[in-house]
C-alpha cells in the first residue's frame, strides 16, 4: 500500500513588501554602499528574492493555518468526520502549552458548524524541519491504521520576522501551506522505509523564549544547514544500502531535487555542496564549479522548477520545502511519474532526506495571484513590522489594510481575567 500526499492547499496573506523602489533608497545606505540599484540586484540575484508576504493586522499563525486547511477541505470536498489527525508544525507558536491546533479547529468548527473533537492534534516544533517530523509521524499514523478516519492534514504556518536593518531582513516572508495525507495519494507517493536523517546541537538559529525575533548567525546557518543535508544524504544512502555513485544526483534515477528555502539562492549552496564538498574542499572551489555547464544544466534540469514561488513570497519557515513542491507541480514540467528527493533542515538542527513519487501536477495559477497582492509603502511595512508579534492586540488605531472578506481573524485576547492569554477568532464574510 503507498501512502502520501493527496492534496495540497497553500495561504499566503494579501500584503507584500517588494525589495525595491522605497525599501531599497532607505537600505542602500546600510547593505549597497548608498547605491539602490546595486541593491535591488544583490537581493534578486545574490538571495533570489523580489518580495516578501506580509500578514495584515488581523492576522496570525492561526488564521493562516484556518484559511489553509479550510480552502484544502473545500477545494477536495473533505468532511471533518473525515479527517483522523491534525499535525500543526510552526516555529511562530502562539503559547508556551496550548497546541495551535486546538485554536485552528475552534475556527474551523465554527465555520463548517461540525464537530472536529473525534480530531486527534498536536504541535510539532523544531524550527522548519518541525513539517517534516510532522508528516513522518502522520504518515506511520495512516500506515499503522491508528485513525479512525482516512486523512490525517499538515498544516505548516509561520510568520519569519527578522531585525530591521539587519542582513536577514531581506529572508522574511509568511505563510501557509496543508498537506492532506492518505492512502493511495494523488499528488506525491512518499517511499516507504526510514528518512536519511541527522541531527546536532547548533547555535546557528534559534529564538529563546519571549523574544520576537531570533538570534541568527547567518553565514553559519548556512554552513550548518549544507553539513545536516549532507549527512542526511549520506545516512539516506545507508539505509538503503547504496553508494553516491549508485544514487548519482547529476545522472541518477532522481528527476527533482527540493529543497527547504529559506532564501531561494540557498538551494544552488546546498547542491554544489552534495555534489562536490569531497573534491573540492574549499568555498571558492565550489562557486567555481557551480559556474560550470555540467552544474548549470543539473540547476535548470533538475532544481529551477522547484524555486519559481518562493522569490514572490520569502521564508515561511515550516512551509518552506512544501512551497518548493507546490512550485514543481504547477510549472511547465510534466511531474507525472517521476521521482523526487526532498531535503528538509531546520535550525537547531536537523535534516532529513527522504523520496517519493509524484503522481500528478497541480495546474494552479499561483504566481499570477502573487502578483495582484496590495504591495505596502516603506512607512506601512515599518508600522506593521513593529506590530508583528504574539502579544499584538488589534483596535481601531490600527486597522487592517485590506479589510478581511471571507476569511478567518484574529481579534486579541484578554489581558485580564481568569482568561488572560486566551486568543479570540472569528470568521468575516463578504460584506
Ligand atoms: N549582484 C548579484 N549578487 C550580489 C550582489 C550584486 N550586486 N551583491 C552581492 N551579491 C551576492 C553575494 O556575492 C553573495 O553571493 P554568494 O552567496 O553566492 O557568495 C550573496 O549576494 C549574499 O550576499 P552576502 O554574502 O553579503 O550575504 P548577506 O550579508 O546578504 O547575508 C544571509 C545573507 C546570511 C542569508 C542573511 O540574509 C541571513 O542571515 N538570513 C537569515 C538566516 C538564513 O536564512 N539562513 C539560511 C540557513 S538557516 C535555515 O535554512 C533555517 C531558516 O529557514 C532560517
Amino acid at each position: 500500500m503507498k501512502y502520501g500526499i493527496d492534496a495540497l492547499t497553500l495561504y499566503v496573506p494579501k500584503l507584500a513588501l517588494a525589495l525595491q523602489a522605497d525599501w531599497a533608497q532607505a537600505r542602500a545606505s546600510i547593505f549597497a554602499q548608498g547605491n539602490p540599484e546595486l541593491l535591488c540586484q544583490k537581493v534578486e540575484k545574490g538571495i533570489g528574492i523580489t518580495h516578501m508576504s506580509i500578514p495584515d493586522y488581523h492576522e496570525d499563525s492561526a488564521t493562516m493555518a484556518a484559511m489553509a486547511i479550510k480552502n484544502l477541505m473545500e477545494e477536495n470536498e473533505i468532511k471533518p468526520s473525515q479527517i483522523g489527525y491534525l499535525a500543526v508544525a510552526t516555529e511562530t507558536g502562539l503559547d508556551h502549552s496550548k497546541n495551535m491546533g486546538t485554536y485552528i479547529m475552534g475556527m474551523l468548527e465554527a465555520y463548517f458548524e461540525e464537530s472536529f473533537s473525534h480530531v486527534g492534534s498536536a504541535e510539532y516544533k523544531f524550527a522548519c524541519i518541525g513539517s517534516t517530523y510532522a508528516l513522518e509521524s502522520s504518515l506511520a499514523l495512516l500506515e499503522s491504521k491508528r485513525l479512525s478516519a482516512p486523512y490525517a492534514i499538515v498544516v505548516c504556518s509561520d510568520i519569519a520576522k527578522y531585525q530591521l536593518e539587519s542582513s536577514a531582513e531581506y529572508t522574511q516572508g509568511a505563510g501557509a501551506i496543508a498537506l492532506l495525507l492518505s492512502e493511495n495519494p494523488r499528488l506525491v507517493e512518499i517511499d516507504a522505509g526510514p528518512m536519511g536523517t541527522h541531527s546536532v546541537n547548533a547555535a546557528d538559529f534559534y529564538r529563546p523564549l519571549n523574544k520576537e525575533v531570533p538570534v541568527v548567525d547567518g553565514k553559519h546557518s548556512m554552513q550548518i544547514y549544507e553539513q545536516c543535508t549532507f549527512e542526511a544524504y549520506q545516512n539516506l544512502l545507508a539505509h538503503r544500502k547504496q553508494t553516491t555513485r549508485d544514487f548519482d544526483l547529476l545522472n541518477g534515477p532522481i528527476d527533482y531535487c527540493l529543497f527547504h528555502l529559506p532564501f531561494p539562492k540557498m538551494a544552488k549552496h546546498a547542491a554544489t555542496f552534495l555534489l562536490k564538498n569531497k573534491e573540492l574542499p574549499t568555498s571558492e572551489e565550489r562557486k567555481a564549479y557551480s559556474q560550470t555547464e555540467e552544474f548549470q544544466n543539473f540547476l535548470n534540469r533538475k532544481i529551477n522548477p522547484s524555486l519559481e514561488l518562493a522569490p514572490y513570497i520569502g521564508n515561511i519557515y515550516t512551509g518552506s520545502l512544501y512551497l518548493s513542491l507546490l512550485s514543481l507541480l504547477s510549472s511547465s514540467e510534466n511531474c507525472v511519474n517521476k521521482k523526487a528527493l526532498f531535503f528538509a533542515y531546520g535550525s537547531g538542527a536537523s535534516a532529513k532526506v527522504f523520496s517519493g513519487t509524484i503522481k500528478s501536477n497541480l495546474p494552479l495559477k499561483t504566481k499570477e495571484k502573487l502578483l495582484q497582492r496590495r504591495f505596502l509603502s516603506l512607512t506601512e511595512y515599518e508600522d506593521r513590522h513593529k506590530q508583528l508579534n504574539d502579544q499584538f492586540i488589534p483596535s481601531e488605531q490600527n486597522p487592517s489594510i485590506v479589510p478581511p472578506q471571507n476569511e478567518f481573524i484574529y481579534l486579541g485576547y484578554d489581558q485580564m481575567g481568569p482568561k488572560q492569554g486566551f486568543r479570540k477568532y472569528s470568521y468575516k464574510k463578504e460584506s
